[in-house]
């Protein structure tokens, strides 16, 4: 099967390619990347020594550039993680959010129509159920739960979900929809709450914790995410929705302090909340678990204690996003425009 991974230059979606090249080494993976702030070529530096894997710097909203992918690669299956994907941002500048996360995904599900690919994958969030009270630990996300998104980065991946269902009722477009809560894991953006909080306490600054810090996100470790996504490329049914979880919910104050006892050290400061702060995510993944044989495998304290270990060994990766040298990188072996 050949695979084309879009947004495979960032956190998720280089752990996902990563999984492929080690679990299928039978398949060919084709990586397309605008490389934006959250793209970064050295993060897939060993990928690039594959013989199975290509890369492509191309923004999946320009539809010449797309054409131009499909028509020379003639991709199987289409794997979206292109996004920009930091709710903060979507706060600050909604459009770029709009472009990318709705039009993009409008410009790739033309293309798998026009090309008949056999599945298009979109790799979409739990965010876009909008969020659940605190106080009540029965209440959780199922795949029939309707979209109700609150931030401008939520309300855009909720339109891309619309997007890719509306194809596949009326072009019959082969599209899979999987909604994950929380990743963390290695190749995590030092602008995301638990790579901020690793890269903040090694460099001496204060964890900036909003609000409270009394908001629930449900964690993942991506490397479940990303088994989660092979199974539904392989398992999963055309038309289908599944929600991806582990059970690992956790008040932002637990997972700061947890980080803070591992690594010895550090000091928390009390910030501004953030605009239409979501309270809680939960999922339940029991359609996952019953219908294509998934379940996360890794518990948060085990996943969190492997992160840490992975930013402490692997500090020029985060140096390197941190003083901006990796886009002069990025410049240099893939063009111009970083
Ligand atoms: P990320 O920000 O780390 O990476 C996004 C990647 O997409 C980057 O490499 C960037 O260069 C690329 N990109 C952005 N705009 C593009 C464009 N126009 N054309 C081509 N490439 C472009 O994001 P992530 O955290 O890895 O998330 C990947 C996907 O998973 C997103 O769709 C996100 O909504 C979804 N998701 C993320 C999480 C999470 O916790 N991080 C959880 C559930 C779902
Ligand atoms: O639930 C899935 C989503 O998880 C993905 O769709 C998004 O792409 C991904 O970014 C993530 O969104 P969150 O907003 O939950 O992640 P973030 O790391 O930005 O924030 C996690 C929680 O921590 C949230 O309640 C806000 C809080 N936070 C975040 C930052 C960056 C802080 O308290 N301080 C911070 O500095």
């Amino acid at each position: 099967m050949k695979i084309l991974v879009t947004g495979g230059a960032g956190f998720i979606g280089s752990n996902f390619i990563y999984h492929m090249l080690r679990e299928h080494p039978e398949d060919t993976i084709v990586c397309a990347d605008k490389l934006t702030y959250a793209g970064n070529a050295e993060t897939l530096g060993n990928a690039a020594k594959h013989p199975s894997f290509t890369f492509y710097r191309a923004d999946i909203s320009v539809s010449r550039a797309v054409e131009e992918i499909f028509s020379r690669e003639k991709p199987d299956a289409v794997v979206n993680f292109a996004a920009e994907s930091h709710v903060d941002r979507s706060i600050a500048h909604p459009s770029v959010f709009l472009k990318t996360n709705v039009l993009g995904v409008q410009t790739l599900l033309d293309a798998c129509r026009r090309h008949g690919v056999a599945r298009f994958h979109q790799v979409s969030t739990d965010e876009v159920y909008g969020d659940l009270p605190i106080g009540r630990r029965d209440l959780f996300f199922t795949e029939d739960t309707p979209l109700k998104a609150s931030s401008p980065y939520s309300a855009s991946k909720a339109s891309a979900d619309l997007l890719a269902g509306a194809y596949f009722r009326t072009y019959g477009v082969p599209v899979t929809i999987s909604r994950c809560s929380n990743n963390y894991g290695p190749y995590h953006f030092p602008e995301k709450l638990i790579p901020l909080a690793i890269t903040n306490i090694l460099r001496g600054k204060p964890v900036p914790v909003y609000g409270t810090g009394e908001n629930v996100r449900d964690w993942l470790y991506v490397e479940d995410h990303c088994a989660a996504i092979d199974a539904i490329l392989r398992r999963g049914v055309p038309g289908r929705v599944y929600n991806v979880g582990g059970h690992n919910e956790r008040s932002n104050l637990q997972v700061v302090r947890a980080v803070i006892s591992l690594l010895g050290k550090g000091e928390i400061e009390f910030v501004c909340d953030r605009a239409g702060h979501d309270l809680r995510y939960a999922i339940d993944p029991s359609r996952m678990e019953r219908e294509l044989g998934w379940k996360g495998s890794v518990p948060f304290e085990e996943g969190l204690s492997r992160t840490v270990e992975w930013f402490l060994a692997n500090r020029q990766w985060w140096e390197h996003i941190l003083d901006g040298s990796y886009r002069k990188y990025n410049r240099e072996f893939y063009g111009a425009n970083s």
